[in-house]
């Protein structure tokens, strides 16, 4: 197996980044593709912790190569941040193990600040992390937006600025009626950090068609999860991107090459931060029991995650919209020795019974049929017990995929392989 995939199968912070961090060990490339830094990507050895949002998993590694693809839309204010924090961890960063597409779409002061205000001002709340990925997409998408290459070059910023602000200073003074910067403090601001981000601009595109040929093993870091998905996801409550399987190919390319293996990473339950429907969703003490057990909390807003009981149609939902060839089920410890375990197995929408989501289903309106499943106490040094053998057999059953990772705990070790990945 030469390529991987990881994806996260349902609203994000399924443990990407354990993932990510621990495959890293085995590839030689690792690739962020889309979204930015609204993702908070946790990775635990002993007693360091390190917060990735928009630097792949692998700068962990220094035998890996990390690439930031044309698909992720980027902050450099907020990669001159990341950098220093994770320099201060003693982690080393340089040109030659990171290499950033020019083609990146930037977030600019004027994205941050529209999003700040929509959700603050506007009719419908997304609860989003507030990073400005939404209004830099659509940038992109309306074709005025600034590309990580126009940095280095300050009579191109100046101007495309300028073209970009007209619609949005309409926004800012008379429906939003707040302070904003003018074109030329943006392109001050922004070509200082272009300084700081030409040493990493790569044709990043190239070089990964280079490690295809030469069979080098490239591993594809997904950011948040399916059903965040702008095409495959809970709309409008999602982000801007597209979390699936084939943001891979707009976002980074694979030219010429498919990917091999699809690890969809899920919790053992459901978490999600921000607005939105959630079918399985405990609003009990156990709810906030598991909350607090498993410290849900967002590692980009430090926002209580809401939890709720594993749905099978929605990773069954995963599996297809993914092409998902195997799951990794992550924070079973936080599951264990919990009582009164349920498992959801199919919804009732609109009076009909239905085994797996699709798009455009509104999940508000969905009632989850949950059905009893017996209480695992396993403390995973030994074999594991009857009961939670059980739990992942009627996983892989309903999925039709194998569990290859089973993951029991933040650190690095807590970890177990029941399949080879990378070989
Ligand atoms: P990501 O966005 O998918 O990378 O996930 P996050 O880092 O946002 O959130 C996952 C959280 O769970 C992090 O705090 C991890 O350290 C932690 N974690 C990962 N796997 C496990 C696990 O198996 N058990 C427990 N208890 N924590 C885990
Ligand atoms: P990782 O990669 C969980 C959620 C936000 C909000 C919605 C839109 O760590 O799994 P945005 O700022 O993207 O416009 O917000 O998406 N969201 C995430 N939730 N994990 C993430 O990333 C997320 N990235 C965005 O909470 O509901
Ligand atoms: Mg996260």
């Amino acid at each position: 197996m030469k390529s991987l995939a990881i994806i996260g199968a349902q609203w994000g912070d399924e443990g990407k980044g354990k993932i990510t961090d621990l495959l890293s060990l085995k590839s030689d490339v690792v690739v962020r593709y889309q979204g930015g830094n609204n993702a908070g990507h946790t990775i635990i050895v002993k007693d360091k912790k390190v917060v990735l949002h928009l630097i792949p998993s692998g700068i962990l590694h220094d035998h890996c190569t990390s690439i930031i693809g044309h698909g992720v839309v980027f902050d450099p204010e907020a990669f001159k941040k990341e950098l220093e924090d994770i320099k201060k961890s003693g982690i080393t960063v340089n040109p030659e193990k990171l290499k950033i597409s020019g083609n990146c779409s930037v977030i600019t002061m004027f994205n941050k600040l529209l999003d700040h205000n929509r959700e603050n001002k506007g009719p419908i709340k997304i609860g989003t992390t507030g990073k400005g990925i939404g209004p830099a997409y659509e940038d992109k998408i309306s074709r005025k937006g600034i590309k990580l290459k126009d940095l280095l070059d300050y009579d191109i910023l100046l101007q495309k600025l300028s073209a970009n602000l007209i619609e949005k200073e309409c926004l800012f003074k008379n429906l939003y009626d707040c302070e904003y910067p003018s074109a030329k403090e943006e392109a001050d601001r922004l070509f200082e950090l272009g300084k700081l981000v030409a040493p990493f601009v790569t044709d990043t595109f190239s070089f990964l068609d280079q490690a295809r040929k030469e069979d080098r093993k490239i591993l594809f870091e997904g950011a948040q999860g399916i059903l965040l998905d702008i095409d495959y996801g809970s709309y409008p409550f999602v982000t801007s991107s597209n979390t699936s399987f084939g943001g891979i190919f707009t976002g980074a390319g694979m030219p010429g090459g498919n990917v091999d293996e699809v690890l969809g990473i899920t919790k053992a339950y459901t978490t999600r931060v921000g607005e939105g429907p959630f079918p399985t969703e405990l609003f009990s003490e156990l709810g906030e029991h598991i909350q607090n057990k498993g410290n849900e909390f967002g590692a980009t807003t430090g926002r209580k995650r809401r939890c709720g009981w594993l749905d099978l149609p929605l990773l069954k939902y995963a599996v297809k919209s993914s092409n998902l060839t195997s799951i990794a089920l992550t924070k079973l410890d936080v599951l264990c020795d919990i009582e009164g375990l349920k498992i959801c197995t199919k919804y009732i929408y609109r009076g009909e019974e239905l085994d797996c989501a699709y798009p455009g289903i509104d999940l508000s309106e969905v009632e989850p049929v949950l059905e009893d499943v017996e209480m695992f106490k396993d403390d995973f040094k030994s074999e594991l017990s009857n009961e939670l053998n059980t739990y992942i057999k009627r996983i892989e059953d309903e999925l039709g995929i194998p569990v290859g990772i089973l993951a029991y705990g933040p650190e690095r070790s807590e970890i177990k392989f029941l399949k080879d990945f990378l070989n």
